[in-house]
């Protein structure tokens, strides 16, 4: 099976994207992760990559589609894999049909920009193992340690308010057209992300299943 994981930045893809990889047996690609992975190092690409994603802009397609590509080629795709950030505009879209070929669903997960400030702000990541919390929708057990592997928890340093603004009207101006792309061709399940993180968990399984 092949997915997209579409919606605004915080909508949710990730955290969704964890539980349909571990269900279905799918590998999880975050383009946003990939390109985290490159700030890591520290290159000067790396330092490049950090100034664009702190602004909340996007990077450029070429880099983005080489680091899918590459992705993609590794062992664990080959039973299939959910896409989460990825397209992120029209042209990445119409690249994507030559990388990957045809797409069984497009899942969009649609909340409202209001809640998304909030949602962001309380947001907080294992760098060890990648899990994802939110302070008060999906705390861990202990205040500021991972339940999974004890790693200390950190907020990401895009999730500002100003930077997730911009973020959000970047989803609008760019993203958004490509949500017409696939629903033209009857690809787009839309699914109420302003629901419990298990309640949506539960429908996307149920749908996916039938599929
Ligand atoms: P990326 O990492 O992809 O960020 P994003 O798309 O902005 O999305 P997020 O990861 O912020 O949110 P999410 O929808 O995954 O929500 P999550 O599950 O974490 O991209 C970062 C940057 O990289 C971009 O700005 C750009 O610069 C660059 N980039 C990436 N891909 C690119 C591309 N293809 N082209 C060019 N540039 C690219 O949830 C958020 C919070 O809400 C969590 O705390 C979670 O616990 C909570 N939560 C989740 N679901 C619910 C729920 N149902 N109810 C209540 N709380 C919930």
């Amino acid at each position: 099976m092949k997915l997209v994981l579409i919606g605004c930045p915080g909508a949710g893809k990730g955290t969704q994207a964890k539980v349909l990889s571990e269900h279905f047996h799918l590998a999880h690609i975050s383009t946003g992760d990939l390109l985290r992975d490159q700030v890591k190092s520290g290159t000067p690409l790396g330092l490049k990559l950090k100034t664009i994603m702190e602004s909340g802009g996007l990077v450029s397609d070429e880099i983005v589609s080489q680091l899918l590509r590459q992705r993609i080629a590794e062992d664990d795709c080959k039973n299939g894999y959910i896409l989460d950030g990825y397209p992120r505009n029209v042209s990445q879209a119409e690249g994507l049909d030559d990388i990957v070929g045809s797409l069984d669903k497009v899942v969009l997960i649609e909340v409202p920009d209001e809640a998304i400030i909030e949602r962001m702000s309380g947001r907080r990541s294992c760098p060890v193992c990648g899990a994802m919390y939110h302070v008060k929708n999906n705390p861990p057990k202990t205040e500021g340690v991972c339940d999974k592997c004890g790693g200390g928890l950190v907020a990401r340093s895009d999730d500002n308010p100003e930077t997730v603004k911009h973020r959000l009207d970047v989803f609008h101006s760019q993203t958004a057209p490509v949500i017409d792309y696939y629903d033209k061709k009857g690809l787009v399940l839309k699914i109420d992300g302003t629901k419990d993180i298990d309640v949506i968990s539960g429908e996307l399984i149920e749908i996916l299943e039938k599929l």
